[in-house]
């Protein structure tokens, strides 16, 4: 018995390369671009890979299946799957979609907007020689502590200002005329500007430094417990499970779909765009390194640092076209990220849809205007303290949690049997017995080995040094308050209309 009542029309994508393209897009985002590289390169270089593969193939591929599975069958949002499954596990659905509404897009589009902004100091160079002083000091104006807000820094708003506009515009199309079109365009666009900027960069002097130290693996690496969560990890994020995203897009597909072939390439195209884009950022910290007669080690940054710090710096060192290098790579930046911001609008929005029946374009707005007054935080010059804290607690709980409980629910309550007869039906490409035993125990007990790992360093050392409070309120009470929503939401009963609002 359907515990729920799910629109009848549902919006279906047009064709089914708009499906793949939006699917990949959601996937290829900001972590792709500056995280991927600097993992590899921090945990082993090509000895990364290994884990990374693995981690790819055990729990990536079997999840993403699980997901674009469930949206086929169900035809409905996260909440409303979990809700089919048995009203009691509905608050999962509500509470990934808000801790990743208003937890990662938050501090997401402010990001997007730091690249639209270097965007336009790529036009003149403007962040000058220091770079580090340019992006902290002088951008950022980076405050103490993350208790201290101080002003909301105009540029970032504007920028801000401009990425909230542009998702809520492609969102407020549509499936078919907004996300599948944007998409459309804003993909092959974004492999013609990575292709351009990769090929490029591997032809710098020195870049051979760049890639050996990228690729050289160090086997050693290999035994440290670590670097196996970090492949993991960046799985879960880089491929957008557990976000409820996957779930959605596959609720518009038609009946006769290619669940498993499109699992797959979507996974691996997402894996090797990295290892591809990864080949240009190290070639152009090569290039750097040697210019500046560094060892390539030195002018590796972390994270942020990356992109926003090393590579500004070492456009500027390009012997010719620095500048259209520049907005090449803060282009393929934004694109990456708008491209995935929004999948996420647009899983929240399916899921109100499915359940309170508004019109697309109210909930689209609601929520577009609420997301931007939200991100406004994470503009001032606390904000990147805001940032780090929110992601951290994020992904190393928020989405490791929501991942179990996905696999207990789908695994054990509904039964994997029945998704993976569903599955088999629709697609030509059939899976076996051993996928329903990933589900059911090897993943699990990977995320439960995860969650314990982070819980252990939570408590030994506090994040990145940050007062105690702070990682508590922005941390923990964030991803609590997500949860209590949650369950209120999943306590309203379900609208029942003849008509499909979409
Ligand atoms: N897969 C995305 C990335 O690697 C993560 C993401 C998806 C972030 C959707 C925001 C929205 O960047």
């Amino acid at each position: 018995m359907m515990a729920v009542e799910l629109a009848h029309h549902r919006p279906q994508w047009k064709t089914h390369v708009g499906f793949l393209l939006a699917a990949i897009g959601s996937a290829i985002g900001l972590g792709n671009i500056w995280r991927f590289p600097y993992l590899c390169y921090k945990n082993g270089g090509g000895a990364f890979l290994i884990p990374y593969f693995i981690a790819l193939v055990v729990v990536g591929i079997p999840l993403m299946i699980l997901e674009i599975g469930l949206g086929h069958k169900m035809r409905g949002s996260a909440p409303a799957c979990y809700a089919t499954v048995h009203r009691r596990w509905e608050w999962v659905g509500w509470w990934q979609l808000l801790f990743v509404m208003f937890g990662i897009m938050l501090y997401y589009s402010v990001i997007i907007s730091w690249c639209l902004n270097f965007f336009f100091f790529s036009f003149n160079l403007s962040w000058g020689e220091d770079t580090d002083a340019f992006f902290f000091s002088e951008f950022l104006m980076k405050s103490a502590s993350p208790f201290q807000i101080g002003d909301i820094r105009t540029p970032i708003l504007f920028g801000l200002a401009v990425v909230w506009f542009l998702s809520w515009f492609i969102v407020f199309l549509g499936v078919q005329k907004g996300l599948e079109r944007a998409n459309k365009f804003f993909m092959p666009l974004l492999f013609i500007l990575v292709g351009i900027l990769v090929f490029w960069s591997v032809r710098l002097e020195g870049a051979r430094e760049g890639l050996v130290v990228y690729l050289r693996p160090d086997f050693n690496r290999l035994k440290d417990v670590g670097v196996w969560i970090d492949a993991f990890s960046q799985i879960f994020f880089t491929l957008s499970l557990a976000f409820g995203i996957m779930i959605a897009y596959a609720s518009y597909l038609p009946r006769k779909s290619e669940i498993v072939r499109d699992s797959v390439a979507i996974s691996l195209i997402n894996c090797i765009f990295s290892v591809f884009v990864g080949f240009g950022v190290f070639a152009v910290l090569g290039y750097m390194a040697n210019k500046t007669s560094q060892p390539v080690d030195q002018v590796v940054t972390k994270g942020i640092g990356l992109a926003f710090v090393a590579f500004p710096k070492a456009i500027s060192l390009l012997p010719s076209f620095a500048r259209i290098f520049g907005m090449l790579f803060f282009a393929s930046l934004v694109v990456a990220g708008l491209s995935s911001g929004i999948s996420i609008i647009e899983a929240f929005t399916s899921g109100i849809a499915d359940k309170f029946h508004y019109s697309r374009g109210t909930i689209v707005s609601m929520l577009c205007i609420m997301g931007f007054v939200g991100s406004i935080i994470f503009t001032s010059q606390g904000g990147l303290y805001w940032v780090d804290i929110v992601d951290h607690f994020v992904n190393h709980y928020g989405l490791v949690l929501a991942g179990l409980l996905e696999c207990i629910i789908i695994g054990w309550v509904y039964k994997t049997k029945k998704l993976r007869d569903h599955i088999d039906h629709a697609s030509t490409t059939k899976i076996s017995a051993r996928w329903d035993y990933a589900i059911k125990v090897f993943i699990p007990i990977v995320l439960v080995l995860l969650l314990v790992n982070s819980v252990i360093e939570e408590f030994s050392t506090p994040y990145e040094g940050y007062p105690v409070l702070s990682l508590v309120l922005l941390g923990r009470d964030w991803l609590l308050i997500c949860l209590f929503v949650a369950v209120l939401i999943s306590m309203r009963s379900w609208k029942i209309t003849p008509e499909d609002p979409l």
